[in-house]
């Protein structure tokens, strides 16, 4: 086996610089071209890349070190070609790039390009890239509405040999980005706008604030950009507020080799939330591998998951979603500005969470209510005097009831990796006032008959209806129902009421013509819509809930079964 001298290679203008990572260790078998260490100058930072496939016999620098052209880094048992035919340290092959050129920030000042005085619109151009040609966008740093600071990363670019972020010419508000993840761009594209822009000064210093924001190598000229006539639109804007405040902290850049952001997005990492134990907080392969195996054992919760404590009126998900759309009204006709209720804030902010973090999915079924709906009209007639109308709600409350008693996960909730099975039975509905929705919880609805049901279920909705409803009258449901039966609809898909795993949707009842074997007959029938929490519910047991439910209400003698 041949020993081979891995050198430093032609580094252009890196002259004496520190090795700040190591990223293999004596006796990893490496891949030509594989990234060796990464060294960073004042101006960059790059991975030095094998020059021959081999196993790491001896590592000739520690971290801190300082190497220029011709050190010799490693000591390789080659394999291959390399270990039959040269028996002699080889050079570094002159013509052999860095693997990878990391850049923080521009080294020159952006190019003064934009509006004197930061009014108009700037268009962002991909600067000299040196040899990158064709290179993909692997991240967006930035989205529109984003205040953006001169000299700020707006994206990511990655070649097979180096990535690199283009940085913004200017200050303003990002009005569009003209990129997405995966397109190829080449020097001189167009990939975004900016708006109420200032532009960095002409003989602006390239300093930044950190160590990572200082400067560029050669290969990452300043940003091309050009400033074109205002458009109407940026004409009239007056100040450049940002129509949208990131909920996540402009990315400062994670100080990360390109090599482990790779690593990073492979595993689906969030660099911003790896804290770097390398030189000068750098983030190293092993820091990606802890996060990643604290995160599989349920010690870490990325922000993405909604560990974090939510942003103030955020919803604390961390959705990279747009921005919502700002459009003034007013200029297509005239128009009226009212407060949201109370309620209506509330109940959306819930049913924004509910929709988004729990992975929904309805079942729609029909029962057979012809029998059941002609026993209701005549309990109303005995009871006339009672003053206690019964609904099919009430029926189905009961029938829900049931249905949990046979399907107990419908009667859970999720807390963690746990379900917890309730063994209480309240129902909550959802009722409809002139402020809003609200979904009262009839309580210990199992214990009771139909018309005590009928009446404390009219009770609430009045309770409701005069916004006198208590905390306490809406907590603790089992699971809900949503009933729009009184006023229309074949089927629809009611949101989950967290954390209740399941809610029973109920539309308006029609007759319709069911064939019995021999012949079409009129049935009255009930539209049934089940959505489920699919993380705890099987579609199979939804389909079995709700056909079981339909079963109940064509024969409501089988609940005694
Ligand atoms: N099919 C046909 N008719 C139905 C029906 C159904 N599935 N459910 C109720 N009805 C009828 C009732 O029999 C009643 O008829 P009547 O006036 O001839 O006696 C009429 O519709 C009105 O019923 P309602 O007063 O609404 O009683 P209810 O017990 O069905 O519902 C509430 C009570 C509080 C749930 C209901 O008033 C309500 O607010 N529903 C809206 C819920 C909602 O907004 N959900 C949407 C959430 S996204």
């Amino acid at each position: 086996m041949a020993l081979v001298n891995i050198q430093v290679p032609d580094i252009g203008d890196f002259d004496e610089v520190g090795v700040i990572e190591l990223l293999v260790k004596v006796g990893d078998t490496v891949k030509a071209e594989q990234s060796l260490i990464t060294v960073e100058s004042d101006k960059a930072s790059m991975e030095i890349p094998s020059s021959h496939a081999g196993v790491v016999k001896e590592l000739k620098v520690q971290l801190g070190d300082k190497v220029k052209q011709g050190s010799v880094i490693a000591v390789l048992e080659a394999t291959g070609e390399a270990a039959a035919s040269d028996e002699k340290p080889a050079p570094a092959p002159a013509a052999q790039a860095p693997a990878a050129i990391e850049t923080q920030a521009p080294a020159a000042p952006a190019a003064p390009a934009a509006p004197a005085a930061g009014g108009g619109a700037v268009e962002v151009r991909v600067p000299d890239i040196g040899d990158f040609k064709d290179v993909a966008v692997i991240e967006l740093l930035v989205q529109p509405g984003d205040a953006v600071k001169v000299e700020q990363s707006l994206f990511t670019v990655e070649s097979d040999k180096a990535s690199m972020e283009i940085p913004s010419p200017a200050a303003g508000v990002l009005k569009e980005l003209k990129v997405k993840i995966g397109d190829k761009i080449n020097v001189g594209d167009l990939v975004a706008v900016l708006e109420g822009a200032a532009a960095a000064p002409a003989a602006a210093p390239a300093q930044g604030s950190t160590p990572a924001a200082a400067s560029a190598p050669a290969a990452a000229a300043p940003v091309a950009a050009q400033a074109s006539a205002p458009a109407p639109a940026a004409a009239t804007a007056t100040a450049p507020v940002p129509a949208h405040q990131p909920s996540t902290p402009t990315p400062g850049l994670p100080h990360a080799s390109p090599s482990v952001r790779k690593f990073a997005r492979e595993l689906g990492v969030p660099l911003a939330e790896v804290k770097g134990t390398g030189i000068k907080g750098r983030i190293t392969q092993e820091d990606v591998a802890a996060f990643t195996r604290q995160v599989m054992s349920g010690a870490l919760q990325t922000q993405a998951q909604g560990s974090k404590a939510p942003a103030a009126g955020g919803s604390g998900v961390g959705l990279d979603l747009l921005p919502w759309p700002k459009v003034d009204f007013a200029k297509f006709g005239p128009v009226e500005r009212k407060e949201l209720s109370r309620i209506k804030k509330i109940s959306g902010a819930n049913l924004s969470r509910n929709w988004v973090m729990i992975p929904h999915v309805t079942n729609n079924d029909e029962a057979d209510i012809t029998e059941l709906e002609a026993f209701r009209v005549s309990t109303n007639k005995e009871n006339e005097k009672s003053g206690v109308k019964v609904t099919m709600l009430a029926f189905v409350i009961k029938a829900v009831v049931a249905a949990l008693k046979k399907f107990p996960e419908f009667n859970a909730s999720l807390d963690g990796d746990a379900l917890v099975y309730k063994q209480y039975f309240h129902i909550g509905f959802a009722a409809d006032t002139p402020n809003g929705l609200v979904v009262p919880v009839l309580k210990d609805a199992d214990k009771k008959g139909i018309l005590q049901i009928s009446a404390e279920m009219a009770e609430l909705a009045k309770k409701a209806r005069d916004g006198k409803l208590g905390a306490a009258d809406m907590q603790g449901g089992s699971m809900s129902i949503s009933s729009l039966g009184g006023i229309g609809g074949t089927h629809f898909t009611p949101i989950i009421n967290a954390p209740e795993v399941a809610i029973l949707g109920l539309s308006k009842s029609q007759m319709k013509p069911v064939w019995d074997g021999q012949q079409f007959v009129p049935r009255l029938t009930l539209p049934l819509s089940l959505s489920y929490d699919h993380r705890v519910i099987d579609g199979a047991s939804a389909a079995r809930f709700n056909a079981y439910l339909g079963q109940v209400l064509a024969d409501y003698r089988r609940i005694l079964l």
